[in-house]
């Protein structure tokens, strides 16, 4: 079944297998949300299954509550389990510093929340998400609906000013009705190209009323666990300043790969 994989769902399969390995007995687990993540869930989920592998896991949306139900995840609120050990994500950018944008499932708020309350979070990905300065992707900021034109207006006017070569913003759609999050709210992708300063950036976007949260998550992610399509991984870890290499195996498990949907 495996070899039905696409190269970059194997890169994100062998990535999240090897993140998998940092879960422990005992341990509170921070979920994300994406495709890799949702590798990174099944792989859990097998454990807890075959292994006996006991966490209580806080999911970083409804999505991907769902899916840890479904395999067999001890789930619980960030309130009750207040603090976790350990929080796993995707990105859709991450810098040589580990800076990452995040939110191109529209989880931002969730995710950010949750690897904020973590003694360590570790970013899945594959190779093709790694840049030199971030922006290329469009920065996903999530914004209360009421007076959201306004707020976009005024992110518009204050990105004048700000070290990026992009200053526009679009409403994200779902169909043709605007994409709601979690919390009831609308995200704005901000098309930047290169963000020069986002640290910067991510302080000022946050002051604005109207504007809840941005997809920049900065100083926040230790490790990053790199996927290639051929099952090699790389885990580089900031705090240490190591670089590990590692070999998955695609083993045949009709389980895991069952459900390739995600
Ligand atoms: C979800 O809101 C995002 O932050 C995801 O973590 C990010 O979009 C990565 O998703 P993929 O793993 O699907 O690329």
């Amino acid at each position: 079944m495996s070899a039905d994989l696409s190269p970059i769902d194997k890169a994100k399969f062998a990535a999240a297998k090897r993140a998998a390995d940092y879960v422990e007995d005992g341990m509170r687990v921070g979920l994300g949300t994406g495709s890799t993540a949702a590798w990174l869930v099944k792989c859990l989920g097998e454990q807890v299954r075959e292994e006996g592998l006991k966490i209580r896991a806080v999911p970083t949306s409804t999505r991907t509550a769902a899916l840890a139900q479904d395999v067999g995840i001890n789930v619980v609120s960030l309130d009750e389990a207040k603090w976790l050990d350990l929080t796993i994500d995707g990105a859709d950018e991450y810098d040589d510093d580990l800076n990452l944008i995040k939110g191109g499932g529209g989880a931002l708020l969730q995710e950010k929340i949750v690897a904020t309350a973590s003694d360590q979070m570790i970013v899945i990905a594959d190779a093709g998400k790694k840049v030199d300065t971030l922006g290329a992707f469009p920065l996903p900021v999530e914004v209360i609906p009421f007076g959201w034109q306004t707020t976009k207006t005024l992110i518009e006017e204050t990105l004048t000013g700000m070290d990026v070569l992009g200053r526009t913003a679009s409403l994200r759609l779902n169909g043709d009705v605007p994409f709601v999050t979690d919390e009831g709210n609308y995200i704005l992708d901000l098309h930047l190209n290169r963000i020069g300063n986002a640290r910067q950036l991510s302080l000022v976007l946050n002051q604005m009323p109207g504007l809840v949260e941005n997809g920049l998550f900065i100083d926040i992610c230790d490790t990053v666990v790199i996927g290639h399509g051929d099952g090699k991984v790389e885990v580089r870890d900031i705090n240490a300043g190591t670089v590990e290499q590692n070999q998955i195996d695609f083993v045949e498990n009709d389980n895991l790969f069952t459900d390739l949907a995600e």
